[in-house]
């Protein structure tokens, strides 16, 4: 008995020990308590004591919604958010406009829910009549203000966003609106509608009643919008059905409004991590304002859309969309003439109108009443001359009815698709060109610079000399691209999961010049007109040539292509990718090579490479980026030059993790970068670090990781995923950047010994280096806790223990075998700069470094970089990765 009483008494002893350190070493996370389903007064977060959660800090009762703040980067903005948990989706935020900095803080108090960042107030729920006692978020996905007696004072389901859930109710004259801003669903008193919002005049796009899958019940006023397992209702004040649309049954069903203007209605079946596209709103791919360009005309094919310019109009370079062939210039609004009188700021003889031709219609048409008082053609026009909001009309001769088209007009559609309300010929308005009408075809089209209100005798001159001088150039190109236009894909049947970037592709991002057919307009529309927002400069081939001085200087070299140095005529200078030809030509069409760079264009960090602009011509696929006088981490770390001292290196590291922590977090498009390596971390004088060659390796959304079909990356830094059918994810790159931060603590190659990247110098031999496999070293080192042996030798012990010891602490657990073990960048980032505490790597999950140590094999050595995996998948969303080789995979530098 006594021995055992001893012993227990022992193992309690020593329980509660650990009870009381555990809490101090991890002191940091567990400050913050997710809560279920209740939240008392006084309590505050901010998004730094919820990294570790992913930011929630509230779940429902069966946690299928959480509340969260912001979990992954300084750099993003502070929401605060309801999410579905299984599907990830955001149902409601706080602050959509106004977001706050990473560093506010969300409190709850008697006086309600509150988001303040250094104590100003940035978002709170309006003045409450009662002190409220608890916030309640239920399993419905409604957040609610509870007062002493249990009632609700707010709840967020009556201040919706974007996005409406089953038993949620949209009252008539309340709307959701898109992220953009563009779009609203309005319930008005008799019907539903989607608008194309402007604060002067909205234009609808669809409604309720006319969506040919509704029918009506009654007739009765409508009082609010409602869906449940088997439909989406208008209901009346009484609570009977006005319209419905029958939906198959579901679980959950959520509604959104996205970005693009379509009202999608999904379902969750209680299954999986995805919703399922149930129906979107309108039907047609063409029935969105902006299917195509500004009128362009949008026809609809089997898949997808192609967008035409109208004949007699030809696609204009800048701003994108169609302008008059002739060298007019589309009429557009004088700011403020939301009075209808042009009160002497144009004179009206200058305006006149070119015809659309027959077979093109407006959507909005469909749902504007034709204009009283109007009896023939001429007074039609002449209301549209007179007001300044007027862009154009529309004119039935059979009916004398005539339409204005005010504010802003946006894609045309053409009549011959289903559904389509012929509203006769529209004519748009024009400040008229005062100079001879010139010949359009061709080489009139490359007035890429046309500003809206050049006078007119410049932009004739521009094109003259443009026509001159390219006319050998653009006979070549025309003929080269004939025939090689092909329809968009669309993206209504793909699964909702993937909606954001499809939409983006084939809605957001239209392309004018992008032919299904054989118009006689083609020649003008050759893909070099693509307009794309968000592009950035544009250089021509010759542009770079003379930049680059003939390509003389090249500064690098590897997979994509050669980098050489060049000078823009603003005396800047920037790096010139030449993307070899295979590569970028033949993979990836313009379109498609023009949408990532407008993505990647639009990415801006102080820790990643600026892209500056690109040049697509012919197959010619090039990138300008800023330049950096450094070049790459490669050549200070493992070259023979003068030393990085500790802190430059630690610089370096926390440098590279902020910028791949600001490319993983994007909501809406995360990259993985997918080849982190010294090669790929660029320095400038000054201090500046910076990540290069991202989203190169394709763009993916946060619910499509693991669809990757082929592998990317570079051996020694490819994370044991690729090869075991596991998921990509920003994780990932966790594993190549523990790799890196590895080589950084040593200062040479991870292997010394047959590498092809070489040890580069052979300065001193270190000890643990010969051993050849060093991340299997500092394993060993690690768990013997002695790590000053695997700082880098030429440091000379400028460095102490403790540093180190931090460093390869962070960099294990960076390598955790399983993704899910290892930190964000995020919190990589939080760790390096000391503001959460260093976790301990997990040995369990890094045995297999001995393995790949002893056998002297790693992930990336034992296949060849760039083989065909298939790594796949059982979904209908696979991505289509394109086949590169480790080549090409490695970028240069
Ligand atoms: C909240 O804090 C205030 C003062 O800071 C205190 O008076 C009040 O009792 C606290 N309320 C609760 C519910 O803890
Ligand atoms: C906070 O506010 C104070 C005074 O209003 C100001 O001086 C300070 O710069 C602010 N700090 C930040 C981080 O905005
Ligand atoms: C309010 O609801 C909570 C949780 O359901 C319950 O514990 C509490 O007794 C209720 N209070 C009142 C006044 O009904
Ligand atoms: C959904 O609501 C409609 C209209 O009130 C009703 O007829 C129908 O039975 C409801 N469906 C379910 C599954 O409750
Ligand atoms: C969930 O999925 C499994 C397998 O796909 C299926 O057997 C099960 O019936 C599903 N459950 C529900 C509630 O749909
Ligand atoms: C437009 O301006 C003219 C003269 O400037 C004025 O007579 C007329 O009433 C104005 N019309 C409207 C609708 O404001
Ligand atoms: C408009 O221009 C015409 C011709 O250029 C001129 O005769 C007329 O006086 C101008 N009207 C006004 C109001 O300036
Ligand atoms: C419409 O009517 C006007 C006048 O009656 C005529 O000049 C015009 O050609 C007609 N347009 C069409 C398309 O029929
Ligand atoms: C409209 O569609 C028809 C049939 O698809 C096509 O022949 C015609 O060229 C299209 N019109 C325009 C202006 O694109």
């Amino acid at each position: 008995m006594d021995p055992t009483l001893r012993r227990l008494l022992l193992l309690f002893s020593l329980l509660s020990l650990l009870l009381l350190l555990l809490p101090i070493r991890r002191r940091s996370a567990d400050a913050a308590t997710v809560f279920t389903e209740f939240l008392y007064p006084n309590f505050s977060a901010s998004s730094v004591n919820y990294i570790e959660k992913d930011g929630v800090f509230l779940l429902s009762l069966s946690s299928a919604f959480s509340a969260t703040l912001p979990s992954d980067s300084p750099q993003s903005p502070f929401v605060f958010t309801i999410v579905h948990s299984p599907t990830s989706t955001v149902v409601w935020t706080a602050n959509p406009t106004n977001p706050a900095p990473y560093t506010a803080a969300l409190s709850f108090s008697p006086d309600g829910l509150s988001i303040s960042s250094n104590n100003s107030v940035i978002w709170s729920t309006p003045r409450l009549p009662r002190p409220a006692t608890a916030a309640q978020l239920l399993d419905s996905g409604n957040l609610l203000i509870l007062d002493a007696a249990n009632n609700s004072l707010w709840q967020s389901f009556e201040h919706p966003t974007d996005t409406l859930l089953s038993s949620q109710r949209l009252p008539a004259d309340a709307y959701l609106s898109a992220p953009s801003g563009d779009y609203r669903l309005l319930v008005t008193g008799s019907d539903a509608a989607l608008l194309w919002y402007s604060v002067a005049a909205s234009q609808q796009f669809w409604s309720f009643s006319s969506d040919p899958r509704s029918i009506k019940d009654l007739n009765a006023p409508v009082s609010y919008m409602a869906a449940n397992e088997s439909g989406l209702y208008l209901f009346s004040a009484a609570g009977r059905v006005v319209f419905e649309i029958t939906l198959p049954p579901t679980k959950l069903r959520v509604m959104k409004l996205e970005s693009g203007g379509q009202f999608s209605i999904m379902g969750y079946s209680g299954n999986g991590s995805t919703l399922d596209q149930t129906l979107v709103a309108p039907t047609g791919d063409c029935n969105l304002p902006s299917s195509c360009m500004e009128l362009d005309v949008c026809t609809a094919q089997s898949q997808g859309v192609s967008c035409n310019c109208p004949a007699s109009f030809h696609a204009s370079g800048g701003g994108g969309g169609c302008i008059p062939a002739d060298g007019s210039t589309p009429f557009s609004p004088i700011a403020g003439c939301s009075s209808s009188n042009f009160s002497g700021q144009i004179n009206e003889t200058e305006l006149s109108y070119r015809s659309l031709g027959g077979g093109v219609s407006y959507i909005a048409n469909k749902f504007e009443s034709p204009a009283s008082s109007v009896a023939d053609f001429t007074s039609c026009q002449n209301l549209c001359t007179e007001k300044c909001s007027c862009l154009g009309f529309f004119f039935q001769n059979s009916s004398n009815s005539c339409f204005l088209v005010k504010n802003r007009i946006g894609s045309l559609v053409n009549t011959s698709n289903d559904g389509v309300f012929d509203t006769g010929i529209g004519y748009i308005k024009v400040l008229a060109s005062t100079k001879p009408q010139l010949d359009s075809s061709g080489g009139a089209s490359s007035s890429n610079l046309l500003p809206i209100l050049l006078p007119s005798i410049a932009v004739f001159l521009l094109i003259i000399v443009l026509i001159f001088a390219g006319t050998q150039w653009w006979r070549r190109r025309i003929r080269h691209r004939a025939g090689k236009r092909r329809p968009r894909s669309t993206a209504s049947s793909k699964p909702s999961t993937m909606k954001e970037v499809h939409l983006g592709r084939n809605h957001l991002w239209p392309f004018p010049a992008d032919i299904g057919g054989s118009s006689g307009d083609d020649s003008s529309s050759d893909s070099d007109d693509i307009s794309i927002p968000g592009l950035p400069t544009r250089f021509t081939y010759s542009d770079l040539l003379t930049a680059t001085d003939n390509f003389s200087t090249k500064i690098g070299s590897g997979g994509f292509g050669e980098v050489f140095k060049g000078q823009l005529p603003d005396k800047t200078l920037v790096a010139v990718k030449r993307i070899s030809a295979g590569v970028g030509g033949s993979v990836h069409g313009k379109k498609e090579f023009c949408t990532e760079i407008a993505v990647i264009g639009n990415i801006h960090h102080v820790n990643l490479v600026r892209l500056r602009g690109f040049c697509a011509e012919g197959r010619r696929r090039m990138l300008v980026y800023e330049y950096m006088n450094r070049g790459s981490l490669e050549r200070p770390l493992f070259g023979a030059g003068p030393v990085l001292e500790w802190q430059e290196r630690m610089e370096i590291a926390i440098g590279a993790a902020r910028g791949l922590a600001y490319l993983h977090f994007d909501c809406s498009q995360k990259i993985i970068h997918c080849d982190i390596k010294p090669e790929n971390i660029l320095l400038n004088d000054g201090g500046s670090v910076k990540i290069s060659d991202f989203g190169l390796a394709k763009l993916i959304s946060p619910e499509q990781s693991g669809f990757f079909t082929t592998m990317r990356g570079t051996r020694g830094y490819l994370a044991p995923e690729w090869l075991t059918n596991s998921a990509i994810s920003d994780r990932t790159d966790v594993y190549s950047y523990g790799m890196v931060l590895l080589e950084i603590i040593r200062g040479r190659k991870n292997r010394s010994v047959g590498s092809s990247g070489g040890g580069g110098s052979s300065s001193g031999s270190s000890g643990i280096g010969d051993v050849g496999y060093f991340p299997m070293a500092a394993l060993e080192l690690h768990e013997r806790g002695r790590y000053i042996q695997l700082a880098d030798r030429r440091l000379e012990g400028r460095v102490t223990e403790e540093e180190v010891a931090k460093a390869v602490k962070i960099a294990l657990c960076c390598l955790h075998e399983d993704p899910s073990l290892r930190p964000s960048m995020a919190a990589v980032v939080a760790m390096l700069d000391g503001t959460v505490e260093v976790s301990q790597p997990r040995t369990e999950s890094l045995n297999f470094l001995r393995l790949y140590g002893r056998g002297f094999v790693d992930y990336g050595g034992s296949a060849t970089t760039g083989e065909l995996i298939t790594a796949t998948t059982s979904s209908s969303s696979t991505v289509s990765y394109s086949y590169l080789t480790s080549q090409e995979v490695s970028g240069p530098r």
